[in-house]
Order: structure tokens, then C-alpha cells, then sequence
């Protein structure tokens, strides 16, 4: 793990290991970088054209200081388009150096001087973006085997320089490293292969948070079938590892507003009897990443000081097939009473939603919201990279959306359109679990609208961001933590109104 700190120097005079110095596109120099490619003496127009370093987001180019600058070594660090420039291209750039940073154990940088207008927000971006940007799902790799490759990114010390005073903003990196802890968190728990997680690991995980200003309650398998959560039950009940209903509270004192999150804990989704073709599969052990992120969120709200009392619930269940495995054609009855014809078993993640949306809904919250990787459907239309935000309530929406931007989390607006509601409805029951394939993500967002009991909700599928095909910047192969930092940021200020 990489310790950033805030120092008040020249970052020139600096003798880490590795200077970082920022370029906009069209070779643009940033903070310091005229001065340090000065202090090497090469003509550097032509030397950075050479290799092809224009100065675009993601690039990367280290140069030999041979004693001409107290840093051995110098990273420039493409920022894109000045005018464009944002904390999302502040996190971005900081965690390709970090991934850039080859050997060296010290580096200082004098990135979060890009954005003067914002110090603070900066430095929250710079920290953030590199503690994203060392995350690493190495557990299971033999040390010896891999020690080459971790010696990439494995910067210890990350000094970001602000000469004009440093005052205050390490509170500034702090927060940055307490959201990517949290986001790093939802990785680990959803890179996790699904034999070590099973549903009451997801509670264990959930137990672990105690210690940060967490209350935990667990419902078990007998609880749930004896408080008519028949959606859990009927989705967990083909697996040998059972349901769970996770509760997880945090009331600071003087809270302004109460809000309910609910996460999707499919620890693993063969589809159960509707079961899914085999190619592909092993990505549904990430099937329980809204829980994870719930989880992560929760992680960090005493360390933030987040002024709203939050309570999360993690549905978890394991959906597989077998002989007690629901059936297409079999009727649950809901916790909110209604009843549900299931008519594909691999749409199971609606199922656990609605009783957990239900039951946050009988306390009234001034406002709920869901984070499921619930349909195939979402990614079809939104693609791997952005979130489907589906509400009944335009200001909640707005707020999440807003928030979204600001954590650089890319987030679009779908609708729940009234004329859909009969892919819903059931001949049989008062609702189906599936209707046809066309606006699938709609379909399920109306279906969860039906157990929301009218509060103010919003509904986030992260069925696309939840993972990625390749590591890009500060976000990394597999699992992505989404939503983590969307909802930290809607909550830091959701309790600031
Ligand atoms: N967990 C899946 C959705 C999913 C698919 C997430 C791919 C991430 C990647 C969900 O439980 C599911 O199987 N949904 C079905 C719904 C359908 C049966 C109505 C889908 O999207 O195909
Ligand atoms: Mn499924
Ligand atoms: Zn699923």
C-alpha cells in the first residue's frame, strides 16, 4: 500500500527516487516541467516527439536524470486537454505513474498543482487516484512466481508537493485514501472466488465493520422463511451454502436525513435451473459486487464523518441448481405480501432486491437506493463503462447523477416507462420475474418499483462497471469496486444540506 503525504517544497529540490511532473496534450507543460526537463539539458521537444509522448491521458514516459536533478529518474504524465482538465484526470493520471512507477520506493509529484482553483479537491484526487491505482487481487499468486510483476506499482511513499502552503490538505489526501480503501474493499470481496464466499462470509465481512461505527444483524435461512422473505428463500434455496439478509447501521449523532442502500449479494449465478450456458460463467462469482460495494461504503462513513444516519442491507444468496432448486413456474409470495410467478430463474437478482427494498422500506427512509449487477440487458445498452440509473423521483435522481460526476463514475439516466409495466404483470401471480428481452434493464427496474412502498428510490445497475476486460488507469482488470464513490460522495453531501 502507497503512504501519500502533502509536503510544502519545491518538488524540484526533492531527492525521491522519481519525480512526476504532468504534460497536457500537445507537449503542454505542466507544474515543473519546463524546470525539470531545463535541469536535464536535452532538447526535449524533440526528444518526447521522438517517443511519441504528446502529453494524452494514459501516457507515460520516464527519462534518466543522470545527477542533473536530485530524483534519479523522471516521469511526465500525459493530462489530456488542458481546458478540460477535473479531478477525474487528476485520479487517472496519478494512478497510471503510480503503474509507471517501475522500481522506485519514493516518488514525488507535482500533479494536484494542475488544478489551482481547487487545492484541496486536488489532493483528494491525486491520493484517491493512486491508492485506486496500487490496488492489486494477487492473494492467490505464488510470491516467487510473481515478484516481478509486483515490483511494478509498488511504490511505497507518493509525496504530492504544494509549495504555496500545505496546510489542511492532508485531511484532503486522507479522505482520498479512506474513499479507495473503501472502493478497494468491494474489489477484494468481489474478486473473490465464490467457493470462499458464500453468503455468511458476506455477513463476516460485514461483522468485520464494527470496529468503524457499524451495528451488523444477520437474518439466517430459518429467520427469512419465518419473516416471509420469500424471494431470498426461493432464489437460495437450490444451494448447500444458505440465504442471508444482512443488516449494516451507522447513526452518527445529530443525523439530518436517513437513507437505505441495498446491495445484490448473488455470491454466484449458474442461472439455477434456467441455467446459464457455460462460457462466461466464472463472472458470476462477481454477481454479489452491489453488496460488495455496499460494504465498502459502509466501511467509510465514521472515517468520513458522513452526517446521515445509512442503514445497508446486503441480499445474499447463492443461485444454483438442484433438486430443491426453484422451478420455472413456481410462485413466491414477497415479504411486502405480493406475489412473484417466477418464469426464469436466471432473473433471481430482482427476486432478493425486492425483499430487501421491501424491508428497508417499512421503517419510511427519507430515501432508498439499490446497486445490483441485475441485467445483461443494461450493457447492451450502456456498454461495460456506465451505470444505469433507473428512479420515481427526478431531485434524487439529479443528486446521484451529480454525485456520479464528481466521482468520476460514468452514470446514465434510464426511465421506468408506466406503458411497460405488462412485462411485469403475471396471469398466474400479481407479478412475473421476467418479460420479454426488449428494454430488459426496464423491466427489472419496474418490477423492484413495485416493493419500494412509493419512497423516494433510485435504482443503480452496475452490471457493466461492475467489472472490466482490462485495466484502465485507476481502474483495474476484474473487479472495479463500482458505485462506491458514488454513493460516498451523494452521502458526504447528502449530510452537508
Ligand atoms: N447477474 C445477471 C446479470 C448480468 C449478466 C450481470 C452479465 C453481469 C454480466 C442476472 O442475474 C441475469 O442473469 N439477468 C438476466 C435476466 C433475464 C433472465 C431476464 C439477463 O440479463 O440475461
Ligand atoms: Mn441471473
Ligand atoms: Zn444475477
Amino acid at each position: 500500500m502507497v503512504k501519500v503525504a502533502v509536503a510544502n517544497s519545491d518538488a524540484l529540490r526533492s531527492d525521491a527516487d522519481l519525480l512526476v511532473v504532468p504534460v497536457f496534450a500537445g507537449r503542454d507543460l505542466g507544474p515543473g516541467a519546463a524546470e525539470a526537463l531545463a535541469a536535464l539539458g536535452t532538447p526535449h521537444e524533440l526528444l518526447l516527439e521522438a517517443r511519441g509522448f504528446e502529453g494524452k491521458a494514459g501516457q507515460a514516459m520516464v527519462l534518466p536524470t543522470f545527477g542533473r536533478l536530485p530524483a534519479a529518474e523522471l516521469l511526465l504524465v500525459g493530462l489530456g486537454e488542458r481546458d478540460q482538465l477535473d479531478a477525474e484526470a487528476l485520479r487517472r493520471a496519478a494512478a497510471v505513474a503510480l503503474r509507471a512507477a517501475g522500481r522506485a520506493r519514493r516518488a514525488v509529484t507535482t500533479l494536484a498543482q494542475a488544478l489551482p482553483d481547487d487545492r484541496a479537491g486536488a489532493v483528494q484526487a491525486v491520493s484517491e487516484g493512486a491508492h485506486l491505482g496500487a490496488y492489486r487481487f494477487d492473494k492467490y499468486k505464488a510470491a516467487t512466481r510473481e515478484d516481478s510483476a509486483r515490483d511494478n506499482g509498488r511504490l511505497a511513499e507518493l509525496t504530492v508537493s504544494m509549495p504555496d502552503g500545505a496546510g489542511g490538505l492532508d485531511t484532503a489526501a486522507t479522505r482520498g485514501e479512506i474513499r479507495a480503501r473503501a472502493t478497494n474493499l468491494a474489489r477484494d470481496l468481489s474478486n473473490e472466488p465464490a467457493s470462499s464466499l458464500h453468503p455468511e462470509d458476506l455477513a463476516e465481512a460485514a461483522r468485520r465493520l464494527v470496529d468503524k461505527g457499524v451495528t451488523v444483524t444477520v437474518k439466517d435461512e430459518r429467520a427469512l422463511a419465518a419473516e416471509g422473505f420469500g424471494g431470498i428463500i426461493g432464489v437460495g434455496q437450490g444451494a448447500s451454502n444458505p440465504p442471508r439478509l444482512v443488516e449494516l447501521r451507522y447513526e452518527p449523532e445529530g443525523a439530518s436525513a436517513r437513507v437505505v442502500l441495498v446491495g445484490k449479494g448473488i455470491t454466484f449465478d449458474s442461472g439455477g435451473l434456467s441455467l446459464k450456458p457455460s462460457e462466461g460463467m466464472e463472472a458470476m462469482k462477481t454477481d454479489m459486487s452491489g453488496a460488495a460495494a455496499i460494504v465498502g461504503v459502509m466501511s467509510a462513513l465514521a472515517d468520513l464523518g458522513v452526517r446521515v444516519a445509512v442503514t445497508g442491507y446486503l441480499a445474499t444468496a447463492e443461485n444454483m441448481p438442484s433438486g430443491s432448486a426453484t422451478r420455472p413456474g413456481d410462485v413466491l409470495t414477497m415479504r411486502n405480501g405480493k406475489t412473484v410467478e417466477v418464469l426464469n430463474t436466471d432473473a433471481e437478482g430482482r427476486l432478493v432486491m425486492a425483499d430487501a427494498l421491501a424491508y428497508g422500506a417499512e421503517s419510511q427512509p427519507d430515501a432508498m437506493v439499490d446497486v445490483a449487477t441485475l441485467t445483461g440487458a443494461c450493457m447492451v445498452a450502456l456498454g461495460m463503462k456506465y451505470t444505469g440509473l433507473m428512479s420515481n423521483d427526478d431531485a434524487l435522481a439529479a443528486e446521484l447523477l451529480d454525485a456520479a460526476t464528481a466521482a468520476g463514475e460514468p452514470t446514465w439516466r434510464l426511465p421506468l416507462p408506466r406503458e411497460y409495466h405488462k412485462q411485469v404483470e403475471s396471469e398466474v401471480a400479481d407479478l412475473k420475474n421476467v418479460g420479454t428481452r426488449w428494454g430488459g434493464a426496464l423491466n427489472a427496474g419496474l418490477f423492484l418499483e413495485e416493493f419500494v412502498a412509493e419512497r423516494p428510490w433510485a435504482h443503480l445497475d452496475i452490471a457493466g462497471p461492475a467489472r472490466a476486460d482490462e485495466t484502465d488507469a485507476h481502474t483495474p482488470k476484474g473487479s472495479t469496486g463500482a458505485a462506491v464513490r458514488t454513493l460516498l460522495s451523494w452521502l458526504e453531501r447528502r449530510g452537508e444540506r
